[in-house]
């Protein structure tokens, strides 16, 4: 132990004579170490090393390079470059270049007396800087979003640093018009740990420059509004200033009006077509099947599109699923329509809807084609009715073939009431289903 600090000892007195020798032969030159390990340099300074080495002598990065009672004022601006959007993450990326401007009060130089060296160029954290930050970043822990960029620090302390960052900031959307929605997101940026008497920010004005955008595909962005606030938080007493640029998205819908819209128009088409097929045709059934399975496709799209956590569901996508009912009940309707129309009825069709029916009503709905029709049959029967009694007064034995004829021209006139009923079905579902997909439409292009 004691040899241990004995030989200390001699080191640092032998260090001590050799600094004496060394100082006194370099003729007043003080610190030793640089002057001990380093060598003169075979090149002369220039201007700028010596300005940099007498701004930085002792200087102290990590503070605030004013008194404690003066402020520091930073101007903060912005140059937006892209934008994109994550709706399943809630997230908005702004490529850009963040504009800081501030004065150093320790940085202030006489350009006269450095060769007329008017500015300078400082490294990333070479002198302080402010810690503004982004409040909202959705980029959690990695706080250093502002690149390592250079400063370049101006005669008169003034310093401009303009890093060129990816800005991941949380956005809550509102989905509800998706696809012709327009979201607004805001980007706070704030010092982090000094209040508004410490560090004031304002925003330049235009706070935002969009001349150098490449746009986005999807979104047209508009001039950004940017204000400035103070917020008192419940931790301190002291104000927090912070600026907040405030982006207005639009989404461009030309592709979505073709891909969402034009099938909405089909599938309504497709729907109310159905109910103008003749009764008796099966082919309501296929048809209104296929529209319920574009319908279905159309969902399973829209999952992959939109998140389906999100609070507001898109009017679209309501839209899609109404539809999907209300087929789903034009199927009920083409199938009891097809039943009506197609099974061997033995009762004729009661009087009171029959009198309505070959009525106004009728004309109404464009039924006077059925309604010819089953007149026709009637008439048809009663002439073969009575050429059938005739015929039985006078001849009394019938061959079996004339009995079935009978029989079943019987039946014929039964049948065509009950097609007229099922065309009247179809036509007033068709009536009702036209109102509804209008109401539909109305209430959701609202
Ligand atoms: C450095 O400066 C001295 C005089 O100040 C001059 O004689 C010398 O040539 C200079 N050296 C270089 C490399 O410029
Ligand atoms: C700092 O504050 C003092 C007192 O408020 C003021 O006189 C002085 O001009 C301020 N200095 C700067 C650089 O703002
Ligand atoms: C800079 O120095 C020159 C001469 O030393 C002097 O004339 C001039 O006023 C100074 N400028 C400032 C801004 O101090």
């Amino acid at each position: 132990m004691a040899f241990k600090q004995c030989r200390k000892l001699v080191v640092l007195v032998l260090c001590f004579t050799l600094c004496d020798c060394d100082s006194q032969s370099n003729n007043g030159n003080s610190g030793f170490a640089s002057v001990q390990i380093r060598p003169k340099p075979i090149w002369n300074a220039t201007h700028t090393d010596k300005l940099k080495q007498d701004l930085l002598l002792s200087y102290d990065k990590f503070a605030r390079p004013t008194q404690h009672y003066n402020t520091t004022t930073v101007t903060i601006g912005m140059t937006i470059l892209h934008v994109e959007i994550n709706e399943f993450k809630s997230t908005i990326s702004v490529n850009a270049w963040i504009r800081l401007v501030w004065t150093d009060e320790k940085l202030k130089w006489n350009s006269s007396d450095y060769g007329g060296l008017t500015d300078v160029n400082f490294a990333d954290h070479e002198i302080w800087q402010p810690d503004i930050m982004l409040y909202n970043s959705a980029t959690g822990s990695s706080v250093n979003h502002l690149g390592g960029t250079h400063c370049v620090v101006k005669e008169n302390g003034e310093i401009i640093w303009v890093p060129p960052t990816l800005l991941v900031a949380l956005c809550d959307f509102n989905l509800r018009y998706w696809p012709f929605d327009t979201q607004t997101c805001s980007l706070k940026f704030g010092s982090w740990t000094y209040d508004g008497s410490e560090i004031d920010i304002k925003n330049f004005d235009p706070s935002t420059d969009l001349s150098m955008i490449v746009q986005n595909g999807e979104w047209d962005i508009a001039q950004p509004e940017t204000f400035r606030s103070v917020t008192h938080y419940t931790c301190c007493d002291a104000p927090y200033v912070d600026v907040t640029f405030k982006l207005t998205l639009v989404r461009r819908s030309p592709a979505y009006r073709a891909i969402i819209v034009a099938p909405a128009f089909v599938v309504i088409m497709l729907a109310l077509m159905g109910f103008w097929l003749p009764p008796q045709a099966g082919e309501k059934v296929l048809l209104n099947g296929c529209t319920a399975i574009i319908i279905s496709i159309f969902m399973v799209y829209f999952t992959q599109k939109i998140p389906t956590m999100g609070s507001h569901t898109p009017l679209i996508v309501l839209f899609y699923s109404s539809s999907l009912y209300i087929v789903c009940f034009s199927m009920l309707v083409s199938i009891i329509v097809i039943w009506i129309s197609r099974t061997q009825h033995h009762r004729p069709l009661p009087w009171i809807i029959k009198r309505y029916l070959t009525g106004l009503l009728g004309k109404l709905l464009g039924l006077s084609h059925y309604i010819a029709e089953t007149s026709l049959s009637s008439q048809r029967m009663t002439a073969e009715e009575m050429r059938d009694h005739q015929v039985t007064e006078f001849e009394d034995h019938q061959t079996n073939d004339d009995h079935q004829f009978m029989g079943s021209s019987d039946k014929i006139p039964i049948q065509q009431d009950w097609v007229l009923l099922a065309a009247a079905v179809d036509r007033i579902a068709f009536v009702f289903y036209g109102l509804l997909f209008a109401i539909l439409a109305a209430v959701y292009s609202l």
